[in-house]
């Protein structure tokens, strides 16, 4: 199966952007992890980042062209603001997990609300990089 992976706006700064908060890894890293994650399991991964919701939006329309499967999405601060993101989510109908570094329920009250985690398969939050990890493990898992 294909499974895409969409980072919202800041993730490209990974590794050096609020370490403390967000961990030290990098995106590449991480891209890199859960792709060989999905490969062991037999299974085709990509990935792509955004700082801007126009090309987000395109992607996930984009998505269902491509016969995309499964959707792991960390929405970043769009999570808190985007309808526009959910519209797509919503319009091609791609399961997909939420997923954050940070337990977004810990810090400010603003980041409790998201506009996607009602459409969402599930939400994972607050494990750092590892948040990725475990929300491929339960995509893989319903794709076997
Ligand atoms: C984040 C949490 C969001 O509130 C924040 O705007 C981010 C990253 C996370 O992964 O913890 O940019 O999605």
């Amino acid at each position: 199966a294909k499974l895409l992976v969409l980072h919202g706006p800041n993730l490209n700064l990974l590794g050096s952007r609020e370490p403390e908060v967000y961990g030290r890894d990098t995106l590449a890293d991480i891209d890199a992890r859960l792709t060989s994650q999905a490969q062991a399991a037999g299974h085709q991964l990509s990935s792509f980042q955004s700082n801007a919701e126009h090309a987000l939006v395109d992607r996930v329309q984009q998505a269902r062209a491509e016969g995309i499967d499964w959707i792991l999405i960390n929405p970043a601060a769009f999570t808190h603001t985007s309808i526009a993101l959910r519209d797509a989510l919503a319009a091609v109908a791609i399961p997909f997990i939420e997923v954050h570094l940070s337990n977004v329920h810990a810090r400010e009250p603003f980041r409790r609300h998201s506009y996607l985690s009602d459409l969402a398969v599930g939400v994972v939050c607050g494990f750092g990089a590892e948040s990725y990890a475990l929300a491929l493990d339960a995509a893989l898992h319903r794709l076997t």
